[in-house]
């Protein structure tokens, strides 16, 4: 009884099998094929290259090491051999032109013991692809990039509006709001309504899932990533592991909820969600033997949903306040813009053409932002020769999209703010091709245009009605750019002040 709540001490028996199978781990990952592998430093027994790797900050090692070893290279996080794909050219070359051999997803252990291969975000195979087509013409007839979303928008920005102008100009931190007005969203899509703000289970969900990016991108994920049999030995003290997985846990119990209630009062011919698309589907296929329509796949499809679709927009968003409290003359010519284009009624999308300066800020917002700096890492999913390279099926592939965003050759200057990047002479909006944020090929964003409606109508709604600036005391320098690793790059905890400008 008492064993079972001690922690599990390793024996030095169990050290030596640890230290014998990592031995075979590297002398495998080691192996030739039959050409030569990328280039890279050359790693320790066990450790790897992990002496050269800023876990904290992994993007930014690799975009040195890319420096010396050029775009298509080999690091090794401990015992794990990792190709890393760096630059816009030869990270769309990849995704594009390779997009069958570069296009399964890594599924990483602890994805793996959370979603166990099923959804869209950590699936391969027959089952990834059926779920991948569903959701985007799912996501597609409930109004991505059309109508039905920007409805859906407008209504919860003003929503947003509101809680902003509750501070009455008075400092606050913008996470909560933001993230549960982009929740919200992603909500209507699923069940047909939106939760109020003040409701207790919606925050809990929403906190768990925040919560989540921090924990998943930390140390000790990553460490347990590439030497999963940890939970052996040391179990007790993946706190994090432990944690994230929870998290998991009662987020799928919500939506387990949510979907009954759904079931419950399902019109088959009048479907109000995706939830609602799926169960008639499910009923459809209800005589398939081996059909993807089931539970499992609706579960962690829907949270995987709210979790690629929550807080990727809302980071987004803040880095785009923030930078606009940083620089208040852009956000003057911001302001400037929707005052002479749009004046006091609101916005809708088709005023996008209207407004290149706004615009281009937030395609600047979304390069320097840089949240998913590497992408989600992939998976050969059979041998390649590539630029020359020979990598083995099932080696974990990471397209550098930070690379791509601040690429020295593609940017005028790739390391500052500077909106520019997106306008012509005459001051008309441009598309840069090296522009990535949303990935590209087969495992592209499936929410990318609606995230780019979220962003253009959230945004446009909170610079017409409010002024943003740092706390009273911080000067515009003090506010810090720093991001805060977690899954996503995050702006650094901070306040601002949204003073009303009517
Ligand atoms: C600013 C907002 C967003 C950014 C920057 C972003 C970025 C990304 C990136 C970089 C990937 C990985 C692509 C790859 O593996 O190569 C991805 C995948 C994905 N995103 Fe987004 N995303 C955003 C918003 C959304 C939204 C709103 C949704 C949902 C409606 C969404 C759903 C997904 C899904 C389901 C995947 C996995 C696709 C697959 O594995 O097949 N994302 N996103």
């Amino acid at each position: 009884m008492l064993e079972g709540l001690l922690p599990q001490i390793p024996t030095p028996l169990t050290l030596l099998g640890v230290v014998l199978v990592l031995f075979l781990l590297y002398l495998l990952s080691s192996t030739p094929g039959p050409g030569k592998s990328p280039p890279g430093p050359k790693p320790l027994p066990l450790l790897g290259n992990l002496l050269h790797l800023d876990l904290k900050r992994l993007h930014v090692s690799l975009c040195e090491l890319s420096k010396k070893y050029g775009s298509v290279f080999t690091v090794h996080v401990g015992p794990k051999k990792v190709v890393v794909l760096a630059g816009y050219k030869t990270v769309k070359q990849a995704l594009v032109n390779f997009a069958e051999e570069f296009g399964d997803r890594e599924i990483a252990p602890v994805f793996r013991d959370a979603f166990k291969e099923h959804g869209v975000l950590f699936a391969n195979g027959d089952s990834w692809k059926e779920m991948r087509r569903f959701s985007l013409s799912t996501l597609r007839n409930f109004g991505m990039g059309k109508r039905g979303s920007e409805e859906k928008i407008i209504d919860e920005s003003r929503h947003l509006i509101e809680v902003f102008e509750n501070f009455k100009g008075k400092p606050f931190n913008t996470t909560q709001p933001v993230n549960y007005s982009a929740s919200n969203i992603i909500s209507a899509i699923m069940y047909g309504s939106r939760f109020d703000y003040a409701d207790p289970a919606f925050q809990k969900m929403v906190s768990r899932a925040n919560e989540n990016m921090r924990l998943l991108g930390s140390a000790e994920i990553q460490v347990y990533n590439v030497l999963p049999w940890l939970r052996w030995c040391c179990g007790r003290w993946l706190v994090n592991r432990t944690r994230s997985l929870k998290n998991i846990d009662y987020n799928i119990e919500e939506i387990m909820e949510l979907v009954q209630g759904l079931k419950d009062t399902l019109n088959p011919q009048d479907p109000r969600g995706f939830v609602d698309s799926f169960l008639v589907r499910q009923q459809e296929e209800s005589d398939h033997l081996g059909s993807c329509f089931h539970n499992n796949n609706l579960n962690f499809t829907v949270s995987n949903l709210f979790a690629a679709g929550t807080d990727t927009t809302a980071t987004t968003l803040r880095w785009g306040l923030l930078l606009m409290a940083k620089y208040p003359y852009i956000q003057n010519q911001v302001q400037e813009e929707l005052s002479r284009v749009i004046g006091d009624r609101e916005p809708r999308m088709e005023d996008r053409r209207n407004l290149p300066y706004t615009d281009a800020v937030i395609h600047e917002t979304q390069r320097l932002a840089n949240i998913a700096p590497l992408s989600i890492p992939h998976t050969t999913s059979c041998d390649v020769t590539f630029q020359g390279y020979f990598i083995k099926k099932g080696t974990t592939v990471i397209p550098l999209l930070a690379s791509v965003l601040q690429d020295e050759e593609e940017w005028e200057t790739p390391h500052s703010f500077n909106p520019g990047h997106f306008l012509d002479e005459k001051g008309c909006f441009i598309k840069r091709d090296a522009f990535m944020p949303f990935s590209a090929g087969r495992r592209a964003c499936l929410g990318e245009s609606l995230a780019r409606m979220e962003l253009f109508l959230f945004f446009t709604f909170l610079l017409q009605r409010f002024r943003f600036t740092p706390p009273p005391g911080v000067s515009e320098d003090e506010l810090d750019l720093t991001p805060s690793v977690g899954f996503t790059l995050n702006p650094s905890p901070h306040q601002l002040c949204a003073v009303s400008r009517a």
